[in-house]
C-alpha cells in the first residue's frame, strides 16, 4: 500500500518486536506515513508496510535518538507521532540480578522513552508543530510483581516521565501519554506460555477472560494519538483486563 506524501508521519521504536509491528499495523491503516527504528535492519525489514522508512538505530542513547528523528525528518519530513515500542523484559529477583542485566534492562525500557521522547519534542519545537508521543509502560509499574524489580523500577518510572514532560510540553501543544499492558504474547513471551496450563495460569490473574493481544494495546495507542484524544495529556492508560484495578473474583 502506497500512503500519499501528505499523510502525518509517526516514528515507531522497537517496531520489529510484537508490540511494534501490531503498532504499525493500527497506524497504517489509520492512514499514518510509518518510520520503524530498531537495532537491526535484518529484523525490520520483516516489519511494518512495504513503503515504510526504516531506521537501523539504538535509540537508548541521545545520539541513537536524535539520528533516528533526523533520518526520518530528511525522508518524510518532522515526526508528529511517537510510539516508543523498545524494551525487554527481565524476570530475576533483586538479590540475583547482575548489574550488567540492570543497566540492559534500565537502557531498553527507560532510556529508550526517555531519548525517543527527547529528540522528538526538539524536533517538533524546532518546526513549531504539535504532536503526541506514547510510551510503553506495564502493570509491573504500578503493582508488586514477584521477581520483576528492575523492570517494575524502569516501567514506574515512565509515569513519572510522563506526567512531567506532559508539563513541560503541553504550552507547545505536545501530549505526552503512555499505555500500561499486562501479559501479551509476543516474541519475547510466548516461551512463558507454550502449554496450556502455564497459559491457563496467566489467564487466572486477570479479571477480565482469557490474556490480553499486541492488537488491544495497538488500538489503545492509535487511539491515544488520535485527535478523538485531543484533551487527554500526562496519562498512564491501562490496558490490563483489571489486573491493576480489581481483584479478580476467585470461584
Ligand atoms: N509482552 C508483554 O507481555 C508486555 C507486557 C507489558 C509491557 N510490555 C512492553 O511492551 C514493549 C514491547 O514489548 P514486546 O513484547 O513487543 O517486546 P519485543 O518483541 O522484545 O520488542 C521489543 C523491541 O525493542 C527493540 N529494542 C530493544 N532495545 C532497543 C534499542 N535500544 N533501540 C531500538 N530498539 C530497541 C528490539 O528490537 P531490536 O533488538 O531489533 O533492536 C525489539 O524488537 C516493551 O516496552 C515491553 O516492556 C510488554
Amino acid at each position: 500500500m502506497r500512503t500519499p506524501m501528505s499523510d502525518p508521519v509517526a516514528l515507531i521504536t522497537g517496531a520489529a518486536g510484537g508490540l511494534g509491528r501490531a503498532v504499525a499495523a493500527q497506524l497504517a491503516q489509520a492512514g499514518w506515513r510509518l518510520a520503524l527504528v530498531g537495532r537491526s535492519s535484518t529484523r525490520l525489514a520483516a516489519a511494518g508496510p512495504v513503503d515504510a522508512l526504516r531506521i537501523e538505530a539504538d535509540v537508548s542513547t541521545a545520539e541513537g535518538a536524535r539520528a533516528a528523528v533526523a533520518r526520518c525528518t530528511e525522508a518524510f519530513g518532522v515526526p508528529t507521532a511517537l510510539v516508543n515500542c523498545a524494551g525487554g523484559t527481565l524476570i530475576a529477583p533483586l538479590h540475583r540480578t547482575a548489574e550488567s542485566a540492570y543497566r540492559a534492562c534500565l537502557g531498553a525500557n527507560l532510556d529508550t522513552a526517555f531519548f525517543s521522547l527527547a529528540a522528538f519534542v526538539e524536533a517538533l519545537r524546532n518546526a513549531q508543530q504539535p504532536g503526541a508521543a506514547v510510551l510503553v509502560s506495564s502493570v509491573v509499574g504500578h503493582i508488586g510483581v514477584a521477581n520483576h524489580e528492575a523492570i517494575s523500577a524502569a516501567k514506574a518510572a515512565i509515569a513519572g516521565l510522563v506526567r512531567g514532560a506532559a508539563a513541560t510540553y503541553a504550552p507547545s501543544r505536545i501530549r505526552v501519554n503512555a499505555v500500561s499492558p499486562g501479559f501479551m504474547v509476543t516474541p519475547a513471551t510466548q516461551s512463558m506460555v507454550a502449554t496450556d496450563a502455564a497459559r491457563e495460569g496467566f489467564a487466572r490473574q486477570y479479571p477480565l477472560a482469557g490474556l490480553g493481544t499486541v492488537e488491544d494495546t495497538a488500538q489503545a495507542i492509535a487511539w491515544l494519538l488520535s485527535p478523538a484524544a485531543a484533551r487527554i495529556t500526562g496519562q498512564v492508560l491501562p490496558v490490563d483486563g483489571g489486573f491493576t484495578a480489581v481483584r479478580p473474583l476467585v470461584r
